[in-house]
């Protein structure tokens, strides 16, 4: 059975390379479907993500990278595919992607929408939030593979990502902050 797991990747995150890694598992082959969405002012080019998906996933031997226009389930219908592929991360996916996923019922009764809920680790994690942290300077290589980051970086402008980073240790520590028993 041939799985296609569609999305925008702008960019790819290691909760996405999570489910491809789960799917590749699951299915013959996965091919990862990258949207060519003119509504949509993305970060990276379609033939940037479609690279950058490329090196994250070289260690997986039956996985494809492709891009689409259009409806998935048209696409789908195409590469002779049976399944469309979804992360779960939380409720709030869940009313979003159920609602995908009865609406592409109604356009092909072949394609089932198979669901796999995404690690604990990274239930956070969108590209969205990515993007946001590098965008005010903070340290991504924690939520992204090394060569996604430094494409992030270079698009922010900021090539040192350690000189600012994000982590719950830069936060003060509460006894230095004065107190009346100190003084
Ligand atoms: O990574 P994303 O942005 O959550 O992916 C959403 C995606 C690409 C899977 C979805 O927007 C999609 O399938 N778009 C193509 C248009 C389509 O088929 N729409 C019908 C389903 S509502």
């Amino acid at each position: 059975m041939i799985a296609i797991y569609p999305g925008s990747f702008d960019p790819i995150t290691l909760g996405h390379l999570d489910i491809i890694q789960r799917g590749s598992r699951l299915f013959e082959q996965v091919i990862v479907a990258v949207l060519r969405n003119p509504n949509k002012i993305p970060l990276f080019t379609v033939q940037q993500r479609i690279e950058q998906i490329r090196l994250a996933t070289r260690h997986l031997t039956n996985i494809e990278i492709d891009s689409f226009n259009g409806l998935t389930v048209n696409y789908a219908q195409k590469r002779q595919a049976g399944v469309l592929l979804r992360g779960l991360r939380a409720i709030s996916d869940f009313e979003v992607e159920l609602q995908m996923a009865h609406t592409n019922k109604t356009i092909s009764t072949q394609i089932e929408t198979v669901f796999l809920a995404t690690s604990n680790e990274y239930s956070f994690l969108s590209s969205s939030v990515v993007k946001e942290i590098a965008r005010f300077g903070g340290s991504v290589d924690h939520l992204v593979p090394p060569h996604v980051a430094l494409d992030i970086y270079k698009c922010y402008n900021h090539n040192s990502p350690m000189e600012n980073p994000i982590t719950t240790e830069a936060t003060p520590p509460l006894k230095s902050i004065p107190t009346d028993l100190e003084a």
